[in-house]
């Protein structure tokens, strides 16, 4: 493989398996140190480790029945008034952990007695160095600007992070634990064969505009899809909650952009009303991530093949990566170092 990038995306199942070897036992237990007493979450990142705070804080509030909220760095730091909760963990989320917004955010939380954690994939940067608690997410280093194999792992460290949170309230998780050590060579398959993902992107490089929906962890994963096009091939990509999609933001489909609609299980039959609903006004170029296609014979489909929700999360974000590879590559974009962005921002 000659891009960065390609390698990177690829190296996701191998990545994944070091991580479950090595923070959940043969004995199905997870070794993470925690925090006792918290009662809520507030997830503060940038980008790509934004889009995970995204996805975990709603699994969080989902599957954990635990209060959590995600900011984006950016706009934290900024803030006049920062409320400092007791029982909360404020977790920080950062390939490099060196993200100047990140670390200006830590260092307010700090400021006001905040307890902290951090996941990076930086031993010795700046926030594991500053953070009351730390977790590695252990990528191995990531050339491409675009973050791929960090995501992954951060996601999967706050999966786990989760569950043991619901294993401290009582819950059994092994079950959770047995079919999360088959992620990685369920990942591995999936990206063993990219055909569909191609077909995809071949259409959608032919667009100016890309609309991305879903709902739930979906639409942050939609939100990470969509930067992941920009970053890489600058196409105008935008992601939307499916159901807010309705109120008037779709009247941007008389531009004529690409839709990509994700409709996986959990979300297919909401997703069913948001895409009839569309069709009734609007002619557009669909491209359908799913388990199967049942419902729209004409659209592109990329499907994924499992109703497990968490392979359905991974897998939907390495789609959006393999996608956003492929669209760059078509339109002979400099994918490993896009015009104008850097990796490490301090
Ligand atoms: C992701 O593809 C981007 N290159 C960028 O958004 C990145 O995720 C962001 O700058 C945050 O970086 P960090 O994870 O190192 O803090």
């Amino acid at each position: 493989m000659t891009y960065e990038m390609e390698k990177e995306i690829h190296e996701q199942p191998k990545v994944l398996k070091n991580l479950i070897e090595k923070y959940v036992t043969k004995e199905n237990k997870i070794s993470f140190n925690l925090p006792k007493g918290i009662k809520k979450l507030t997830f503060i990142a940038s980008g790509s480790s934004y889009h995970c705070a995204g996805i975990v804080a709603k699994l969080f509030r989902e599957f954990a029945n635990i209060k959590a909220s995600f900011e984006y760095a950016s706009e934290f730091y900024i803030s006049k008034n920062i409320f400092i909760e007791n029982n909360t963990l404020y977790i920080f989320i950062s390939q490099s952990g060196e993200t100047f917004d990140t670390v200006e955010s830590l260092k307010k939380v700090k400021e006001f007695g905040g307890k902290t954690m951090c996941v990076t994939n930086c031993i010795n940067s700046s926030l594991w160095n500053m953070c009351d608690y730390k977790i590695l997410s252990e990528a191995g280093e990531e050339k491409s600007i675009a973050s791929t194999k960090a995501l992954s792992a951060q996601l999967l460290c706050l999966y786990l992070i989760m569950l043991e949170f619901i294993e401290t309230k009582g819950h059994d998780i092994t079950q959770e634990l047995i079919s999360i050590k088959k992620l990685p060579t369920f990942i591995e398959k999936y990206l063993s064969n990219t055909t569909q993902i191609k077909l995809a992107a071949k259409e959608l490089s032919k667009n100016k505009n890309i609309v991305l929906i879903g709902s739930k962890y979906y639409y942050s994963a939609a939100k990470e899809g969509a930067l992941k096009i920009k970053e890489t091939s600058y196409i105008d990509a935008n992601a939307y909650p499916q159901g807010e999609f309705l109120h008037g933001h779709m009247a941007i489909l008389n531009n004529k952009p690409a839709l990509v609609a994700i409709c996986v299980e959990e979300t297919k039959e909401s997703m069913k009303l948001v895409l009839n609903r569309l069709f009734q006004d609007y002619t557009f170029p669909l491209i359908l991530v799913c388990n199967k296609n049942t419902l729209f014979k004409n659209a592109l489909t990329i499907e994924i093949g499992t109703t497990n929700n968490i392979y359905n999360i991974f897998a939907t974000v390495i789609t959006f990566q393999m996608l956003a590879f492929e669209i760059a590559i078509k339109l002979g974009r400099n994918v490993d170092k896009p015009l104008g962005l850097n990796k490490v921002v301090k």
